[in-house]
């Protein structure tokens, strides 16, 4: 199959790159390197632009016989999306709609979609079904939500087959230590954990402690983003094959707490970690895990790396290569 990457300089859009190479797919990658790193693009052709360029689009999807796209592209920072929603509408709604159109004049018509596990808002059941209702709290998750129901809209005008994967903490790098995560600036806290560790960064700040959780620490579930990358070559499968539009969780279905992933980093450098804890941040729910049954049972998807310590021991392998 020949697939467009768009974001494919990014974090989880880099690995995707590997595994679609591995599995014998030929990949173009699109991305304006806004975020994302060129070197991180490895064996496969990377054109520098953005998806609001209609006309860069009508070129390539004109001249290349694409099957699909893997729409990695937005921007990413849930606070920022709080202090600046302009470019988080414009980027990843308006931006996204471009994309769709030109796909739609080339009659390109599957779509995997990076969606995430903020479309839920407050959980008011753990663990987080795909049919939880969709609360979003902040812009970020609401242009995921909005592109969401658009594509709904969209199959049934279109024909547009799409599948919506809602990733929850997407952590970890490459098993063979190809590519990593290199967010600048970086806010997640496993990268944050371990350059913290690594003497690279100032301590590491915890919000609240004061959570109703065993330990008072915010939990979240992480999937490792190899495992993600599986469940998007499953879902173009599955598109290809005829499967009908839907929206799957990724998550391991277990959540760890901030200061579990802090002990186990500990554990994985055998460093100290350095930290500072400060209030609550609004809207920070306390548990945030995926029921990932449905990814299971539809898409035959399991993780393979679902343990905490080889998510970090991964990503710490990165970082240390990175030197
Ligand atoms: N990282 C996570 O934990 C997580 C969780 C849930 C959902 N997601 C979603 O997964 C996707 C990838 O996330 P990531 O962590 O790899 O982010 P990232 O910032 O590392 O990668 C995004 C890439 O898209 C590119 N890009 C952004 N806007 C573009 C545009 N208009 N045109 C072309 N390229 C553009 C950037 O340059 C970057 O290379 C995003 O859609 C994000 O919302 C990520």
């Amino acid at each position: 199959m020949r697939i467009m990457v768009v974001g494919g300089a990014g974090y989880i859009g880099s690995h995707m790159v590997l595994a679609l190479v591995e599995t014998g797919h030929d990949v173009l990658v699109l991305d304006d390197l806004s975020k994302g790193h060129a070197d991180a693009v490895q064996g496969v052709p990377l054109v520098k632009g953005n998806i609001a360029d209609s006309t860069l689009l009508d070129d390539l999807f004109g001249r290349m016989n694409f099957d699909g796209v893997m729409h990695f592209a937005s921007f990413i920072q849930v606070a920022e999306s709080i202090l600046e929603p302009a470019p988080y509408y414009e980027n990843n709604l308006v931006n996204t709609i471009i994309l769709l159109n030109a796909m739609v004049r080339h009659k390109i018509k599957k779509l995997v979609f990076s969606s995430s596990a903020a479309v839920y808002g407050e959980p008011q059941v753990i663990p987080i079904t795909e049919d939880h209702p969709k609360n979003p709290v902040n812009p970020y998750g609401k242009g995921k939500w909005m592109v969401e129901q658009i594509l709904q809209d969209y199959e049934r005008a279109y024909d547009l087959k799409s599948i919506s994967l809602r990733y929850f903490n997407a952590a970890g790098a490459d098993p063979l230590g190809r590519a990593g995560e290199r967010h600048l600036p970086e806010t997640h806290l496993i990268p944050l954990l371990l350059k913290a560790a690594a003497g690279k960064a100032d301590p590491v700040t915890i919000f609240g402690t004061d959570y109703d959780t065993a330990d008072g620490s915010c939990i979240r579930d992480y999937i490792h983003v190899t495992d993600l990358c599986v469940a998007h070559l499953l879902a173009f499968q599955a598109l290809m094959s005829g499967a009908p539009s839907s929206a799957y969780n990724l998550g391991n279905g277990h959540g760890f707490s901030v200061w579990e992933v802090l002990e186990a980093v500990k554990r994985v450098t055998g460093k100290p970690v350095p930290f500072q804890i400060v209030a609550r941040r609004a809207g920070d729910p306390s548990h945030l895990v995926a029921d990932a049954t449905r990814a299971q049972v539809e898409l035959g998807w399991q993780p393979h790396y679902p343990a905490l310590d080889s998510i970090i021991s991964h990503a710490w392998n990165f970082a240390c290569m990175q030197q």
